[in-house]
């Protein structure tokens, strides 16, 4: 159902922390409790990247510094708390897109395959073998956790580029637009 434009939203959602935030350069610490915060955290998390919308969310994007992420590519929602790879192999080109970078996307190589290992809300052992897009999402939200963005792992020329253009975005206060293009893209 198409929502008209004046339709309340029930449900609340975060601000999504753009690109100049020095929120997203820094390392989030360990999950060290798991309690109904955390568990309220995960669900406004999920509504907020469900009606970003985008695909992957990490706490740091909305404001908060701790190691964990949401994502949902379309299988329904999840969550991974303290996540590491702990294995990675092969290479896959992907023109990989930010909530936080919005507008703007890049190829960029990085491993096919991943496997990340974390835990759930109930502090139960998660893994999951990431293929492509999933391995994509995991290692980008990870990223996230580590202050890292995808500009980082741009060559040289091209992230002077990215740079000088989000600049005139900031300036011209036009970041956070987005087109339907950037609709799969968004991690
Ligand atoms: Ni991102």
């Amino acid at each position: 159902m198409q929502r008209p434009d004046w339709y309340p939203r029930l449900v609340n959602t975060f601000e999504i922390r753009l690109f100049g935030d020095p929120v997203l350069r820094q390392r989030a610490p360990e999950v060290t409790e798991l309690d109904g915060d955390l568990a309220r955290l995960v669900d406004t998390m999920i509504e907020t990247m469900h009606a970003a919308p985008g695909i992957g969310l990490a706490a740091p994007q909305v404001g908060v510094q701790k190691r964990l992420y949401t994502y949902d590519i379309g299988e329904g929602p999840g969550v991974v708390i303290n996540p590491e790879i702990v294995e990675s192999s092969g290479e896959w080109v992907y023109d990989e897109g930010c909530l936080s970078v919005p507008g703007l996307s890049f190829e960029i190589v990085r491993p096919k395959l991943v496997t990340v290992r974390g835990m759930d809300l109930d502090g139960n052992d998660v893994v999951i073998e990431g293929d492509e897009l999933m391995g994509r999402l995991i290692q980008h939200e990870i990223d996230h956790l580590d202050g890292v963005l995808l500009l980082d792992r741009l060559e040289k020329a091209a992230r002077k580029e990215a740079m000088r253009e989000l600049r005139r975005q900031v300036e011209a206060g036009t970041l956070g637009a987005m087109t339907d293009e950037d609709t799969g893209r968004r991690l």
